[in-house]
């Protein structure tokens, strides 16, 4: 089967900035307790006309333009999001709408918690490949939440950690593209996400579940690959704990400067993380194209995926 590559990406950041000083004005908590324990030290919430329809066309309209392609090229929309004001329209649809993306593609909306970018990735793959005569072989994956508004802010055993924020990808399906992905889920209640909120989660048994799936995840995908950890650039996993990513870096003895982190200015921002650290790594210059890149998600489902994708030639 065909495989995907990275084209562009595009990133959207709410407008209100939320520290850990403010959130220990609302519950018993503190900045070091924040940092220490998660490494998060601000996260971004949706201010008043910002929601997750609105940030994921703000993102999506940036990895247009920066992919260089017309929107008439894109064969199938796929958001990624467990916060969507609506259930339908989806929020992809919305997105549809918003940029006048074609009416005779598939646009949908994917449910996967934290692992929803790779899990949307996959499906687009999917959507493309079973259209083989239609020229649009480009994608346009989104991962785009507002988990502010499903916070219970006098948890302080969740509030501290969620944020708000986008992030979209333009993937093209390609025959030499050198293209891998490992999905999962275990059916468990340890987070929950009822529709409407608010978030509830146990968490050191998340943390227990992380520790494992994303060491285990990242070589199964490896392997899927053909490839090694040093034939890999960069590792772009769930932005959920920093504790969770050092784990994994000491259990395979792996070089951390490889592992992208921006949990301290995001937080958790779910299905958006991934695509927003892969904006940010666009954005400071350092994705080359043919660069190897691993996305490791984990989360809410309990889910799990992994993938591994290449930079396209010039276009980033
Ligand atoms: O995106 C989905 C993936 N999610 C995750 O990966 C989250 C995984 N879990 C975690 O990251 C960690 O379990 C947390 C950061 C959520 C919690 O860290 P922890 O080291 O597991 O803390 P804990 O839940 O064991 O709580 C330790 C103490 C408790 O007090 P006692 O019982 O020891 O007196 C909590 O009540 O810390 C207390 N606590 C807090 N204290 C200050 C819990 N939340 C806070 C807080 N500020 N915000």
């Amino acid at each position: 089967m065909e495989g995907l590559q990275l084209i562009a990406v595009g990133g959207a950041e709410p407008s209100r900035v939320v520290t850990n000083d403010d959130l220990s004005k609302l519950v018993d908590t503190s900045d070091e307790w924040i940092t220490t324990r998660t490494g998060i030290r601000q996260r971004y919430f949706c201010a008043e006309g910002e929601d997750t329809a609105t940030l994921a066309v703000q993102a999506a309209r940036q990895a247009l333009e920066r992919s260089g392609l017309q929107l008439a090229q894109i064969g199938c929309c796929v958001c990624a999001t467990v916060s969507g004001v609506y259930a339908a329209p989806s929020t992809a649809c919305l997105v549809q709408r918003e940029l006048g993306l074609a009416q005779d593609i598939p646009v949908l909306d994917v449910n996967a918690a934290c692992s929803g970018f790779i899990y949307g990735a996959a499906v687009a793959r999917g959507l493309l490949a079973a259209r083989p005569g239609d020229a649009r072989r480009y994608a346009l994956v989104i991962g785009s939440e507002q988990l502010s508004r499903m916070m219970d802010m006098t948890d302080r055993s969740t509030c501290v950690l969620f944020g708000d924020g986008a992030g979209a990808a333009v993937l093209e399906l390609t025959p030499d593209a050198e293209f891998a992905v490992d999905l999962g889920a275990r059916g468990d209640m340890a987070i929950e996400f009822p529709t409407g909120g608010p978030i509830r989660m146990d968490g050191r048994a998340v943390f227990r579940f992380a520790v494992d799936a994303l060491p285990r995840t990242l070589h199964a995908v490896l392997n899927a690959a053909h490839r090694t950890l040093d034939e890999v650039d960069w590792v772009v996993c769930h932005q959920a704990n920093s504790r969770i990513i050092d784990h994994c870096i000491k259990k395979l003895g792996a070089d951390p400067a490889k592992f992208y982190k921006n949990m301290d200015r995001h937080g958790n921002t779910s299905a958006a993380s991934i695509p927003v650290a892969l904006y940010e790594l666009q954005e400071s210059g350092r994705l080359q194209p043919g660069m190897r890149i691993a996305c490791i998600g984990f989360g809410g489902g309990l889910i799990w995926g992994g993938m591994l994708i290449t930079v396209k030639g010039s276009a980033v």
